[in-house]
């Protein structure tokens, strides 16, 4: 670990896409790896630090605004933090409807709101949302206006919010969210000369994915991944170079957009041969 001041890089979520990310954008800063899982972080920053990154572990619970102004004290311990990563969150299978509407929808707008308060000058960040959010049909305008702009503190009570039941709705939701949510930040991000932006990615493979692809429900998923035009699943890596350019100089004139990343799935799901899944997904 050093100790001079340097630019900071903050990732949450230390799993394979968010390696991948950090990867590009961290040789040279401290990067500092918050999950909710100690150990995850822990292993992520040994990888890490083994292929000549300065980094930091801590455990951040991402549904916690004190756990999130804790994590923005330990990485302005380093210096100024220039980059935000998100790629923290737990699937429709891992968890409960209100736990999926705390993590993903409501975390990731904490985390926007604080970080969008002291992000560098000419900082970046970007946020991984999902293709999921792109399976959900259109929203009011209403409710877009919303998702994008009601106070965080307000945000789970909305009535449309409240009415959900099933794990797949709520992750949809959250992940409509993240992106509306995104466009209201990058208004606030660019007054302070920063970009923030998020990524949709289709099925990327990463352990948890894989060991979906095996189990029982893993036939379907081969039978759509072979229906899409890309005719196979995602890996961080593409993840990772998608991240590197909007968070560049090159991606100076993004912000507030959200990138689709999933081999022309969901052009499939609405238009192509993938419709079948519009009952089920
Ligand atoms: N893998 C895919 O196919 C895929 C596709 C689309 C979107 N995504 C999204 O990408 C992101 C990363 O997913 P991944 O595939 O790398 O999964 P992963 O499970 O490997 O990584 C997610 C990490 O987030 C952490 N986490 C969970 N809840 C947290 C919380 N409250 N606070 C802080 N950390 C928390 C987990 O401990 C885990 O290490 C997620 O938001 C996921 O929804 C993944």
């Amino acid at each position: 670990m050093g100790n001079k001041q340097k630019d900071v890089v903050v990732l949450v979520g230390a799993g394979s896409i968010g390696q991948a990310i950090a990867r590009r954008v961290a040789a040279g800063k401290h990067l500092v790896m918050g999950d909710l899982k100690r150990e995850n972080a822990d292993v992520a920053a040994k990888i890490l630090e083994d292929a000549g990154f300065e980094t930091s572990a801590v455990a951040v619970d991402i549904s916690s605004r004190e756990s999130i102004l804790k994590l923005i004290e330990h990485a302005q311990s380093f210096g100024s933090i220039a980059n935000l990563i998100n790629a923290a969150g737990v699937s429709p299978s891992q968890a409960p409807v209100s736990a999926i509407l705390k993590v993903d929808l409501y975390g990731t707008a904490v985390l926007l709101e604080e970080f969008g308060k002291i992000i560098a000058e000419g900082g970046s960040g970007v946020i991984i949302s999902s293709q999921s959010g792109h399976r959900l049909g259109a929203l009011s305008e209403e409710q877009n206006t919303k998702l994008a702009t009601t106070p965080t503190e307000e945000l789970l009570e909305l009535d449309f919010l409240k009415e959900i039941t099933d794990t797949l709705k709520a992750y949809q939701y959250s992940k409509r969210c993240n992106v509306l949510r995104v466009m209201y930040e990058a208004t606030r991000w660019g007054k302070r000369g920063a970009t923030i932006n998020s990524i949709s990615p289709g099925i990327i493979i990463t352990p948890l994915a894989n060991d979906e692809l095996k189990g029982p429900r893993g036939e379907g998923y081969r039978k759509m991944l072979e229906a899409s035009p890309a005719g196979r699943a995602g890996t961080p890596d593409e993840v990772g170079e998608l991240a590197e350019f909007l968070m560049s100089n090159h991606g100076r004139f993004i912000s507030g957009s959200d990138y689709l990343m999933d081999g022309g799935t969901t052009a499939s799901y609405w238009y192509g041969d993938l419709q079948y899944l519009k009952k089920t997904h």
